[in-house]
């Protein structure tokens, strides 16, 4: 048997597993997150990022072999998070790689974080071969175009903040704890959509980018207001507000997925990253199917977040090109 070992430390996630390469089989994976150590500072401090990778990668590694019950000698490639993300996070796993692959005599492969997001949900039952991916989390908007295997064009990208960054942002004025998405999206689900109208962002050169800056100025003015009325403690106004920034950032997101779709000419949309956790998609999922015949592949909560089987997938789709 030959196996893959698989690696991402792009942010804040300490996470590695092992592929079988012939079937293409996760074996294990084991994420170390370190939530806990960056929530009392309301966001992401990179240098603390660097130290909990460096204190864990050994730990996780040691585990990992343990539970995947394989000799380190049998894997015969390795897969690391090359690019985007925090350099010093994205570093410690890199140099990890090279000193394994070295110690091993095996190749070290680099691949995109954003584009391995995408293939989360590779190999389950009605994959797509070809279609529109939209990554949303907390460092990243993007829409590629899958052309074959590991060959993905990033059609747009976000010109301002993320989509999970301006979540966060506006939970932060809400009183919510980091990281809100999630929270919000909870809150909304007791809200009314329609109570406040957020407006839609024109971006027309080039259409596919993505723009959030509007939407969190918008979202700050309305607390604002609110908080002078004394109306945002009251359990409605917030569930209502809510529901309504989350209706509004789904759509923008869905919305150029859905146009990108059409000019390319495909059926189904893929989605990647934190946000894709989010309920309003799942919504969105079934007008789009019912109204449109289009397909919508979200990943399970596991697979929504940063974790290293979606870098093995894509290692081994590049390994078999
Ligand atoms: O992909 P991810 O785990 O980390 C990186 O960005 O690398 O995404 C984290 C982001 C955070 O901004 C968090 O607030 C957001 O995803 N998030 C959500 C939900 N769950 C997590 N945003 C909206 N709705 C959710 N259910
Ligand atoms: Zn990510």
């Amino acid at each position: 048997m030959t196996y893959l070992f698989a690696i991402e430390t792009s942010c804040d996630d300490t996470s590695m597993s092992i592929l079988n390469i012939k079937n293409k089989r996760v074996i294990s994976y084991i994420t170390f997150n370190q939530n806990k150590i960056h929530r009392n500072h309301g966001g992401i401090i990179p240098e603390l990022a660097v130290n909990e990778h460096i204190h864990k990668i050994t730990e996780v590694f040691m585990s990992l072999l343990n539970k995947s019950n394989i000799l380190i000698k049998q894997i015969k490639f390795i897969a690391a998070t090359k690019s985007p993300g925090l350099q010093g996070s994205l570093r410690i796993g890199l140099n990890f790689s090279l000193g394994l692959g070295k110690l091993l005599d095996i190749p070290v492969i680099g691949v995109n974080h954003l584009q391995s997001h995408l293939l989360s949900n590779l190999y389950e039952d009605g994959f797509p071969h070809n279609f529109i991916g939209l990554v949303i989390s907390g460092g990243h908007t993007s829409l590629y175009l899958r052309k074959y295997r590991h060959i993905f064009l990033c059609i747009g990208s976000t010109k301002d903040d993320a989509i999970g960054e301006s979540f966060d942002k506006v939970g932060r004025l809400l009183g919510l704890k980091y990281p809100s998405g999630s929270t919000i999206d909870r809150l909304s689900n007791d809200g009314n959509h329609n109570r406040f109208i957020f407006p839609v962002p024109q971006l027309d050169k080039p259409y596919f980018n993505f723009s959030f800056s509007g939407l969190k100025s918008f979202s700050y003015n309305l607390i604002n207001h609110l908080f002078r009325q004394d109306i945002v403690v009251k359990q409605k106004t917030l569930n209502d507000m809510c529901s309504s920034l989350r209706t509004s950032f789904i759509i923008i997101t869905l919305e150029k997925a859905f146009v990108a779709c059409k000019i390319y000419g495909l059926q189904s949309i893929v989605v990647g990253g934190g946000v894709a956790s989010n309920r309003a998609l799942k919504l969105f999922y079934f007008t789009l199917k019912k109204y449109y015949n289009m397909k919508i592949c979200i990943p399970k909560i596991f697979g929504c977040t940063d974790n290293a089987a979606m870098v093995g997938k894509l290692g081994i789709q590049t390994l078999i090109s």
